[in-house]
């Protein structure tokens, strides 16, 4: 902690009046005395900043500023509140107002993935809070919620949405609404992250997933280690045939300890992407943004978190919940990590989708080319009302080794008959496992 003596309010530096800078300006000013208060706001184009609608929840006598070091550097400041996400220049930021004495509460996931154990090792030797509870899942109490709530059970598996947008495109989808549509109306709305890469390839999920990891089975890893699946080849005939098969499409964000951990050892199983989830697991029930993690713990069974996880407003909800924390002088369950490498491979069924000028022979193709790697059909569907030159069908198959899939895949997409990239999802399999 800071020698400097502290006022009885929680005073806030805040960096970024964004959509989330300037709905937490608005969330804080609804709590009224809640002994905390904004001194200082940078960000660039302040005047035009200073216009916004919520710029009259900021105090009248706070200052703004386009100089970062105004906020870092300032002695009216004991907690930066950081909300421009990037891993640069947010993280030399974060480290200087660390090392300043000054707490952080931030909701940038690429830090908190890729920086993580060395902002935590700061902020101890410091003795002052790093708070993130924005970073994953928005306004759903995911961190706290494992932090607190779960730190007493072995939480095995980690599964859910964790990307707003890609819901909101998937469950808007699954409605008849075209792909490239939704994204935009996402970006309109502000939950999509200024590259909609991030969101739609995986990049965001994936980040999150990691920094759940950490939290949840004290494993610290490599964000690029982690296999992301685009969501952009996902079309409408796909979810035609997920309906056939009781199932929607959701990109799922998975991490589980190994099963056997005598054999794997500092070795976790994960991967972010487009999944087949079956109508009956909650995962496939969350519509819009909503965000939705399911913990598996070895002796509470399954947790489910679940709500809106982006946009301003809930996002704000969580960095408030942090400041207070803050303000109250709460003390946080420390939750040692340790570095794990990755395996995306899983055991499980999977729904290959496949596009092709139609001529005799496609089948026995495909089936050989699977057979080859020793993965075996479980049904064919084939819808009728397609013409022949542009046939869709889907083949999906018993639980197999993604791995040995892919090398299959890899085959079959150069058969002259593909007219697209054949698609390999992975099928969701509900467990309902037991307590001990
Ligand atoms: N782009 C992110 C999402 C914002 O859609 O979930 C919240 O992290």
């Amino acid at each position: 902690m800071s020698n400097e003596k502290r006022s009885d309010v929680l005073r806030v530096g805040l960096l970024g009046f964004g959509t989330v800078g300037s709905a937490f300006a608005e969330v804080l000013a609804a709590h009224g005395d809640a002994g905390v208060r904004i001194t200082r706001v940078f960000n660039r184009g302040v005047e035009r900043k200073r216009g916004h609608a919520l710029a009259k929840f900021v105090p009248a006598d706070a200052v703004w500023t386009e100089r970062v070091e105004d906020v870092l550097e300032a002695a009216d400041v004991d907690a930066v509140v950081e909300l421009m996400g990037g891993l640069d220049p947010a993280e030399n930021w974060l480290r200087a107002a660390l090392s300043a004495g000054k707490h952080v509460v931030t909701a940038n996931k690429q830090l908190i993935a890729y920086r993580g154990a060395e902002l935590f090792a700061l902020a101890e030797s410091k003795g002052v809070h790093l708070l993130y509870g924005a970073a994953v899942a928005g306004g759903v109490p995911v961190i706290p919620g494992i932090a607190q709530g779960l730190s007493g059970d072995v939480i095995t598996r980690i599964s859910g949405i964790v990307n707003g947008t890609c819901n909101f495109i998937l469950s808007s989808m699954e409605s008849g609404a075209a792909y490239g549509e939704v994204l935009k109306q996402a970006q309109a709305a502000g939950y999509a992250e200024a590259d909609p890469s991030a969101d739609v390839d995986g990049f965001d999920a994936r980040a999150k997933l990691c920094v759940l990891a950490r939290l949840a089975l004290h494993a610290e890893i490599d964000p690029e280690q982690v296999p992301a699946q685009t969501i952009a080849t996902i079309s409408a005939m796909d979810f035609a045939y997920a309906k056939e098969l009781g199932c929607t499409v959701r990109q799922v964000a998975r991490v589980e300890l190994a099963a056997r951990a005598e054999l794997m050892d500092g070795v976790v199983s994960a991967s972010v992407g487009p999944m087949l989830v079956p109508k009956t697991s909650p995962i496939a029930w969350s519509h819009g943004t909503q965000n939705m993690v399911v913990t598996s713990g070895r002796f509470g069974g399954d947790v489910v978190f679940s709500g809106h996880g982006a946009g301003g407003h809930p996002t704000a909800v969580a960095v408030m919940s942090d400041v207070r924390a803050i303000a109250e002088g709460s003390v946080q369950v420390r939750l040692p990590a340790k570095k794990m490498a990755v395996v995306g491979d899983v055991v499980a069924p999977h729904y290959l989708r496949f596009v092709v000028a139609d001529r005799p022979g496609i089948v026995a193709a495909i089936a050989g080319a699977l057979a080859k790697v020793g993965a075996n059909i479980d049904s064919i569907l084939q819808h009728r009302g397609f013409g022949g030159d542009r046939l869709p069908f889907v083949v999906t198959t018993e639980p197999s080794l993604s791995s040995k899939l892919e090398e299959a895949m890899a085959e079959m997409a150069a058969f002259d008959f593909m007219l697209e990239p054949p698609l390999c999802l992975q099928i969701l399999v509900v467990d309902d496992r037991d307590t001990d």
